[in-house]
């Protein structure tokens, strides 16, 4: 069995709180995109993980494993699993790639395995497995609560070209978060209109978003801005940090104009990958 694991960004994106157990409360809008990692499963003695196209881990300490071990440890499965992914999209990019593939791991073996748990119980071990896990188990456009497992999803969301550019170096999210209470801004995003905006269809004035991370995580990494930068420059009507970055993505009227920005900027921005949101 085949499985893709789309990417995320997130449109908005604000910190309400701080939790007592460190975790923030968040207010935001996150649309999947096309790109993806893809997950092959097969049924195996024991549980083994190969990775192509990264060299991240292929033990406890890559998400999709920890997904098979709890998942298994929940249904109290015998059998074992082989889980062959092949990584697309960028890690340390606010991107959700490690949650996407947790979550696809969690979908795909829960049917291998015959586990019959519904979306709801998938999302309880998700959430177990990192905050974006949730997320990562729904289509299209959504609000997500909480620190991300109140999810609504909201129809209407438009298939809109993007162009990603990510810097060397990534980031790592609780240090973003860390230096969060250095930089907080005074802007928020406005998420009623942010909501009207992306499930209307109207226009392109992305005024209402915005992403509270983005000055915290340029403090730590100040060519995020020249990134966000270079997509304007080079077209986009809006461009912002994804999640809690480094990835920035912008977007583009047309894929055509989205295709000329990428191959422009791909000569200064390695990692610079052309693709657009999914439509719910
Ligand atoms: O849940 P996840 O492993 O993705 O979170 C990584 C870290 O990011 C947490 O340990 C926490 O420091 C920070 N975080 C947060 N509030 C959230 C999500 C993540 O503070 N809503």
């Amino acid at each position: 069995m085949r499985l893709t694991a789309h990417a995320k960004i997130n449109w908005a994106l604000n910190v309400l709180g701080r939790r007592a157990d460190g975790y923030h409360e968040l207010d935001m809008l996150v649309q999947r995109v096309a790109l993806a990692d893809s997950l092959e499963f097969e049924p195996d003695d024991g549980l083994r993980l190969e990775v192509a196209g990264s060299d991240a881990p292929t033990d406890g300490r890559n998400l999709a494993y920890r997904a098979a071990a709890a998942l298994r440890a929940a249904c109290g499965v015998q059998a074992g699993a082989l889980i062959r992914l092949t990584k697309r999209i960028p890690s340390q990019a606010g991107l959700g790639g490690g949650s996407a593939d947790a979550a696809a791991t969690l979908q795909g073996l829960n049917a291998l395995w015959g586990c019959g748990l519904d979306q709801q119980q998938l999302a309880g071990i998700g959430l177990g497995l990192g905050a974006d896990v949730p997320l990562c188990l729904q289509p299209g456009l959504m609000r997500a609560q909480g620190i991300g497992e109140h999810l609504s999803p909201l129809p209407g969301g438009r298939a809109l070209d993007l162009v990603i550019v990510q810097p060397l170096e990534g980031l790592s999210t609780p240090a973003v978060f860390q230096a969060f209470a250095l930089h907080k801004p005074e802007r928020m995003a406005d998420i009623q209109a942010g909501m009207a905006l992306l499930q209307a269809g109207g226009g392109m004035d992305f005024g209402p978003l915005f992403n509270q991370l983005q000055p915290a995580a340029q403090a730590l990494l100040p060519v995020i801005d020249t990134a966000q930068q270079a997509l304007l420059a080079n077209g986009a009507v809006f461009a912002q940090m994804s999640g809690s970055g480094s990835a920035v993505y912008g977007v583009f009227e047309n894929a055509r104009k989205a295709g000329q920005a990428q191959a422009a900027l791909a000569a200064d921005w390695p990692v610079c990958i052309q693709t657009k949101t999914i439509e719910s």
